[in-house]
């Protein structure tokens, strides 16, 4: 049951899909209160009550004891005390005795005091007085999460590709270093399916274009990369460079799509080609016009693309720089008062994404003006739109992939997320493994993070475990910021065990592909808390670093250095599968409760669930040559069982046709269990 509650005049976003009439009385659940002319919306938590959600935020699984800025910021140093990470995702469920979601749709910023200033009262504030607010009534958290991803609609759909191994730096700067890593992948027998441009591959970081120098053959070069079974993607960012003759510069003046001063003028915002305009993505005509840019690239034959900086990251204004110099001028270095320091430094490092920038520009949305900060938390998801509306334009019939940093809810229609600037650290692993399932409740399916970390240098351990972490996410690359130690698979030595983990996942893939579009064409989730499959056990309701992957499998990754395994919680009898490598494999039946089992740093073990089969293909160099037409089952149980395995070609859009579901079960046949499929069986470990 949901119900609609809408308060002043909110600015349409596009989070929501079903048209629900709005609730003349007073919102059910919350009280209102009102502080500092902001509207507050209170609600007493039991002392057992869970608060899930909030898609891409910081800390645990349960949002409990934290208070969360819903604003989209460019934020790399996500330590614990961060309230605002890169996306905007204001979808809470409160579970305990009773169960009940909220969604404030609103385009500023939200905040959210779950029992951070008392620890049983949940304040939520918005920033403005006009939003929508969704109440969610449901059995139990899981139903109303189904509910609300009903509400939202259907989550963008990656191409199969996209499950390969891909390898990313800032920056592969030329042709060669691209090839460079393709050959040393393929020669060490490392799967791989995508290596990613980053910004140095532009001419002066200007969108759409290709420095001729690094990439004198761009369209050759994809085209041979293509042959060798890679898929490039280039990185597209917000802001478009100030350069006269510039035809994107040129074009987005004269026909005014940028966004604006108060007095007219197109702002401007330093990033990494100096200064720049944004172009203006609450605009429709401006979404057409930077969308059909994307055309450039996939005329020659490119087919993903990650949109970066969409916050909009802004390292300085020309006002702030302006500011901040008078500050400077005025400043008495001979001062008694040391804290005046600080503020200084505090001047300085804090022109970058400075509040009183977002305050200062202006959107024309259809004819209506806005002020960038009463809709900061659309526009970097008016950029994935942008570019997912080009592609239903220009290919139809086709799937790409695309990526965001910024996001809000109902960008998740066009695309998926990564979730930015994390760090070495193994806490990062950590926070990645409990923001999974969050951001599926939010309609983030195709998503992951930078593994082995973007900022400071990754460690053999730290990236080896979190590939055994990360050969479970949709999207599964290694990423590294510039100047950090080099972190692809071949630069710590030997790369036996990296082949081996990069493997397990290409044996995963049907299956972890299946379980993503089932989740997708169900508006489903693939990474789910232990709580959600097991609602009766009160133990699992407490874990958050284990998770249900799909329907046949629960992951219990390490993420501690030194770790030679790990405790796991079982809420019923499992099998536990440790993967040395994709065909080699020890089993152990293991009974409900506590266990502590071992995993080197080159294993990888999983669960699989009971009266549950899980399928593997034989592992591949690419996605491309994986060969689904035979397959191993592994399967839990003493009954017939059956698992549905969904399978396209992985790039056409035709996904209700029946024929992709194919049957995998185990039968009693005569007295004697075995397994059938229209797949040939090659193995079968049955226990
Ligand atoms: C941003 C992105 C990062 C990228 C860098 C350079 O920090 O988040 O992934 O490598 O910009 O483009």
């Amino acid at each position: 049951m949901i119900r609609k509650y809408v308060y002043g005049n909110p600015i349409p976003t596009p989070a929501v899909v079903q048209n629900i009439e709005a609730e003349e009385d007073s919102v059910q659940y919350l009280t209102e209160l009102e502080m500092n002319g902001k509207i507050i919306l209170n609600y007493s938590m039991e002392n057992d009550d869970i608060v899930y959600g909030l898609g891409e935020a910081n800390r645990g699984l349960n949002k409990r004891g934290g208070l969360y800025r819903s604003f989209c910021s460019d934020e790399p140093n996500q330590t614990e005390d961060k309230q605002s990470l890169y996306g905007a995702h204001n979808f809470i469920v409160i579970t305990g005795m009773i169960s009940v979601g909220f969604f404030v749709d609103c385009a500023s910023e939200v905040t959210f005091d779950i029992g951070y200033t008392s620890s049983n009262i949940l304040n939520i504030t918005p920033g403005c007085g006009d939003f929508t607010i969704y109440v969610i009534e449901g059995r139990s958290a899981y139903d109303i999460v189904k509910q609300f991803r009903k509400l939202i609609g259907r989550s963008y759909i990656a191409p199969k590709w996209a499950f390969g191994y891909q390898q990313s730096r800032w920056s592969y700067a030329n042709e060669d270093e691209v090839r460079e890593v393709v050959k040393k992948h393929r020669q060490n027998g490392v799967p791989l399916d995508a290596v990613y441009l980053d910004i140095d591959y532009m001419d002066g970081y200007k969108d759409f274009t290709v420095s001729e120098e690094r990439f004198p053959a761009f369209p050759e070069f994809v085209k041979e990369m293509r042959e060798q079974g890679i898929h490039l993607v280039p990185i597209i960012d917000a802001g478009v460079k100030i350069e006269d003759g510039y035809p994107i510069y040129e074009e987005g003046r004269q026909y005014q799509l940028f966004c604006k001063r108060a007095d007219g003028s197109d702002f401007v915002a330093g990033v990494w080609p100096g200064k720049t305009h944004f172009p203006d993505f609450m605009n429709s005509n401006a979404r057409m016009w930077f969308g059909s840019k994307y055309k450039t690239f996939i005329d020659i034959g490119i087919e993903g693309f990650w949109n970066d900086m969409n916050e909009p990251a802004m390292f300085f204004t020309p006002e702030g720089v302006a500011e901040a110099k008078q500050y400077l001028d005025n400043f008495d270095f001979n001062t008694n008062e040391p804290w005046k320091f600080f503020e200084l430094k505090d001047k300085l490092t804090g022109l970058s994404n400075r509040m009183k920038d977002y305050e200062s520009f202006f959107h024309n949305m259809d004819g209506r003006i806005v002020r960038h900060d009463s809709v900061h938390n659309l526009y970097g998801a008016n950029m994935t739109r942008a570019a997912g509306e080009a592609f239903e334009q220009i290919a139809p019939d086709k799937r790409f992939l695309l990526f965001s940093r910024s996001s809000y809810i109902g960008s998740h229609r066009w695309g998926g997320v990564w979730t930015g600037d994390n760090q070495s650290w193994w806490s990062h692993l950590l926070l990645n493994i409990k923001m999974m399932p969050s951001l599926n409740m939010c309609g983030f399916l195709y998503t992951g993070a930078d593994l082995g970390g973007f900022g400071c240098n990754c460690t053999r351990d730290l990236l080896m475990r979190w590939l055994g972490f990360g050969i479970f996410t949709p999207l599964m690359r290694n990423h590294a910021a510039l100047g950090t130690r080099k972190q692809e698979c071949y630069s710590f030595g030997d790369t036996e065990d990296f082949r081996s983990i990069i493997s397990i996942r290409y044996s995963l893939i049907p299956y972890l592909y299946s379980e993503y579009m089932k989740a997708c064409l169900n508006d489903d989730m693939m990474f789910k808390p232990l709580s959600f499959v097991y609602p009766s056990d009160n133990f699992a309701r407490t874990v958050e670093d284990q998770l249900v992957v799909g329907e046949s499998i629960m992951i219990a990754p390490i993420y501690e250095q030194n770790a030679v395994g790990r405790y796991v919680y079982l809420p019923e009898d499992m099998l536990l599968v440790v993967f040395k490598s994709s065909s080699v494999r020890r089993y152990q039946i293991m009974k409900k409760g506590m266990h502590y089992i071992q995993a080197a740093v080159n294993e990888v073990p999983l669960f699989v669930l009971k009266n549950k089969l899980l399928p593997l293909c034989r592992t591949a160099q690419s996605t491309d040559a994986l060969d689904t037409s035979m397959f191993e089952i592994i399967a839990f149980t003493d009954d017939n069982i059956e698992y549905m395995m969904y399978e396209d070609d992985g790039i056409s859009k035709n996904y209700d046709d029946p024929a992709h579901y194919v049957p995998f079960a185990i039968k009693d046949m005569d007295g004697v269990f075995g397994a059938v499929s229209p797949k040939k069986i090659v193995k079968l470990a049955l226990f």
